[in-house]
């Protein structure tokens, strides 16, 4: 029985996911562990409003567990040592140079933790693969394991994480599924059953499915994007509904009803943002093209293709509606995150929209609830499209929604946060510039409402 548990990569899924299996498994020791001594410090920051990930809950379950049996520290080797069952949680993002760049994962930080892991363990371990990895990472993992020379046998297993970012607390504790994968040899089978005991504190036995280790790989990527391709495919139809009249959201509701389609994820936006499902698609596109499967690369890529369209286009048609320049105009961008309930910003659709606008040189003033400054800026200045000063001097970041849309020529809805609803619309009416545009890339306020104020309201797709 797993008494000890490792999890290298304090970030959002290893906090979250590991906060939880403490939870719900008080008899087992749970240390994570990152090389970011800052992260770690906020995870262990006495204030629980202040853990680097926020996520509605989360800060209860650390509450309860932290000090228990949850702990978070960066001493890696230490924690290595200790652990029966190791999780590697660390980020895997799109390759920024040599072979592949553009598109394959980066694997460097998977490497390292393996190495570290085959320099520093004495006793057998699992090695649990949680970070969304290539099909067949595995066999590389074991390769490097496999070598130590030490005796110390290591079982590898696959146990991709299927949260999502805002709902991640629910997601972990009602999962639709945790998916294992492993080796069919009898020591496999015994370390998929060591890894099954522990999600079956919580898990109902029929939601955990056990695989072998390629299928699970590849499953994560084909989960990550068929949720892509479902946004991308509605997002197609608003540009068409547009044109033709129809009103996506009637569209997306009367297919949604259909029980073979569902209704999920068919919400169109301004585009989809997050870590994943791009860099995930990319590695797909890229998986599929190293076996020379051109007709399934092509596919995939198009899911990416009409997502860049979308957020090129939201930008677009902000300048067109607003007599065909904003050079000077005042933007204010309602929302920074990537989705409501999540502080995260990465690869967030206002991050292309803004840098759109600014390079037609508008002033843009940006508010979200959870979204600071500093990350704002960085998120700009990673693009390298213009200097770090002329960014500063394009964006201004309020600390409250009505300062930030006073004086206004438009205002730009990016993530759908709900205290957007709820705000004094007329208030805000009487403070902007007219007429006074508002362009909804979530459609998530009321147009009638707004028209009736006198807003010029545009939604996406109707
Ligand atoms: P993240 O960037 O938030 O966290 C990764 C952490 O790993 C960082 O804090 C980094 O410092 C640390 N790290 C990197 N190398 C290390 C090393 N050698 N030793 C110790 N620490 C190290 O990333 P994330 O969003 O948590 O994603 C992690 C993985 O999970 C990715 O593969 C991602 O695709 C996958 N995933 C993410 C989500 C999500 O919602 N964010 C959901 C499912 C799967
Ligand atoms: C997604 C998946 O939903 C998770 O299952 C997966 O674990 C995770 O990626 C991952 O591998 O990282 P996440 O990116 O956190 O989770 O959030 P989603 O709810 O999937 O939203 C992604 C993006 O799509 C957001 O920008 C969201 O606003 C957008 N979206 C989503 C839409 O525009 N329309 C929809 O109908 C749904």
């Amino acid at each position: 029985m797993i008494k000890s548990i490792c999890c290298i990569g304090a970030g959002y899924v290893g906090g979250p996911t590991m906060a939880v299996i403490a939870q719900k498994c008080p008899h087992i020791k749970v240390t994570v562990v990152d090389l970011n001594e800052k992260r770690i410090a906020a995870w262990n920051d006495a204030d629980t409003n202040n853990i680097p990930v926020y996520e509605p809950g989360l800060d209860v379950i650390v509450a309860e567990a932290r000090g228990r049996n949850l702990f978070f520290s960066t001493e890696v080797d230490k924690a290595i040592e200790e652990a029966d069952m190791i999780f590697i949680s660390v980020n895997t993002p799109t390759k920024t140079y040599g072979v592949g760049k553009g598109m394959a994962a980066d694997l460097k930080y998977i490497e390292l933790c393996a190495r570290q892991i085959a320099r520093v363990a004495k006793t057998d371990k699992i090695v649990v693969e949680k970070s969304t990895l290539p099909v067949r990472t595995a066999s590389a993992i074991k390769d490097i394991l496999d070598h130590t020379g030490n005796g110390v046998q290591f079982q590898i297993l696959s146990n991709p994480e299927f949260l999502a970012e805002g709902t991640a607390v629910s997601d972990l504790l009602s999962p639709d599924r945790v998916l294992i994968g492993g080796d069919t040899t009898p020591e496999g089978q015994k370390a998929i059953q060591a890894l099954v005991d522990i999600y079956a504190n919580w898990v109902s036995k029929d939601r955990i499915l056990t695989t072998n280790v390629w299928s699970s790989e590849l499953s994560k990527l084909t989960a990550n994007a068929f949720l892509a391709q479902r946004v991308s495919s509605i997002n197609a139809m608003s540009e068409l509904c547009e044109k033709t009249g129809a009103d996506v959201n009637e569209v997306a509701r009367a297919i949604g009803m259909d029980s073979r389609i569902g209704p999920k994820f068919l919400k169109s936006s301004v585009g989809f943002g997050g870590s994943c499902f791009q860099k995930d698609i990319l590695n797909l596109v890229y998986i599929a093209k190293t076996y020379g499967l051109n007709e399934v690369a092509d596919y995939w890529e198009q899911v990416i293709i009409m997502n860049d369209h979308q957020k090129r286009r939201f930008a677009k048609n902000i300048i067109s509606t607003l007599y065909n320049t904003v050079s000077g105009k005042k933007i204010a961008f309602l929302g920074w995150a990537f989705k409501k309930d999540t502080n995260d910003t990465r690869e967030s659709a206002a991050i292309y929209v803004a840098d759109d606008l600014l390079s037609e040189q508008a002033i843009i003033s940006v508010y979200d609830p959870k979204v600071k400054e500093e990350q704002i800026l960085l998120d700009l200045n990673y693009l390298e499209t213009r200097s770090e000063s002329d960014n500063k001097n394009g964006i201004t970041v309020g600390d409250n929604p009505y300062g930030a849309c006073k004086d206004a020529h438009a205002i730009a809805v990016l993530t759908e946060w709900d205290e957007f609803k709820n705000y004094d619309w007329k208030k805000i009416y009487d403070n902007m510039l007219k007429p006074a545009f508002v362009f909804d890339g979530r459609n998530l306020l009321d147009r009638k409402e707004l028209e009736k104020i006198g807003f010029v309201y545009q939604s996406i797709g109707s």
